[in-house]
């Protein structure tokens, strides 16, 4: 993966923090891209402190604009893209008859239409650029089951799931492989909001009875991005020790 150029959204925490800094150890250029933009910079110091290559990015994935100048600030800073990590994303813990429908079309924003314009916008890229790789976008164990407290948060991560197959048909021919990753509950910040006691209950859906870390679910989008993985397209691998198993 030595001088590939990939984005990562929600880089600056969690899941995308530790694959920013696992793709750059494999020789990657990182865009750290984030709405924390502090953060981001937070991760691109302790990369270049290793001696990889990162730079940081602010992007909100709910806008198209940013989006479209994240990508073209990528090829600003290093001449080339080939690929990007649909990470970003936000949680949600809501009864179904009290979702609102804002809170609703926000996480849509987010979690759904940002993964679609990610991938739309970086395959343009990619095709006026003439490179090739590979999209790796983060669904859920949420988006293959339902959940009376989240309903939005899943119907988001069964939509990048079905993008995932959709994208992985139309650009295959492009010479960019798209695939999924599923985790199951992991230990990140996405996670606060959830009460311990719940936590503690979910942790035992787990095959180890523990929760997923960030760095168990990052080496396997990293193995996503990588060569060794040509077999995998259109699917969404779960990385969820077991979770989906049980149900
Ligand atoms: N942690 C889990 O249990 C779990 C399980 C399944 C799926 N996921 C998914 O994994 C992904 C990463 O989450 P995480 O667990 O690392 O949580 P996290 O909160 O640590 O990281 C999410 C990152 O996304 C960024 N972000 C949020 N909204 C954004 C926006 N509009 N534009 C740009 N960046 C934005 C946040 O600032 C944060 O840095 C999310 O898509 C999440 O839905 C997490």
């Amino acid at each position: 993966m030595k001088d590939r150029v990939i984005i990562v959204t929600g880089g600056a925490s969690g899941i995308g923090e530790s694959a920013s800094i696992k793709l750059a150890e494999r020789g990657v250029k990182v865009v750290v891209a984030d709405i924390n933009y502090d953060g981001a910079n937070d991760v691109v110091k302790a990369i270049k402190k290793s001696g990889n290559e990162a730079v940081a990015c602010k992007v909100d994935t709910s806008s198209k604009d940013s989006i479209q100048e994240m990508i073209d600030f990528t090829v600003e800073t290093y001449g080339t893209l080939h690929g990007i990590f649909n990470n970003a994303g936000i949680g949600a813990m809501t009864p179904f008859l009290d979702l609102e429908l804002k809170d609703y079309q926000k996480i849509v924003d987010i979690n759904q239409t940002g993964v679609f314009l990610g991938i739309q916008l970086v395959a343009k890229k990619m095709k006026e650029l003439g490179t090739k790789g590979a999209i790796v976008n983060t669904a859920s164990i949420y988006g293959f089951v339902g959940a009376e407290t989240s309903a939005h948060y899943n119907a988001t991560k069964a939509a990048v799931v079905s993008l995932t197959k959709s994208a992985a048909q139309a650009l295959t021919k492009e010479g960019i492989r798209v695939t999924g990753i599923a985790p199951g509950f992991t230990k990140t910040a996405i996670l606060e909001a959830v009460p311990e006691d719940m936590l503690k209950a979910l942790e035992q859906f787990h095959m180890r009875g523990k929760l997923l870390t960030a760095d168990e679910v990052a080496d396997v989008a990293v193995f996503l991005f990588s060569d060794e993985s040509v077999a995998v397209n259109g699917s969404t691998v779960l990385a969820d020790d077991g979770y989906l198993a049980f149900k």
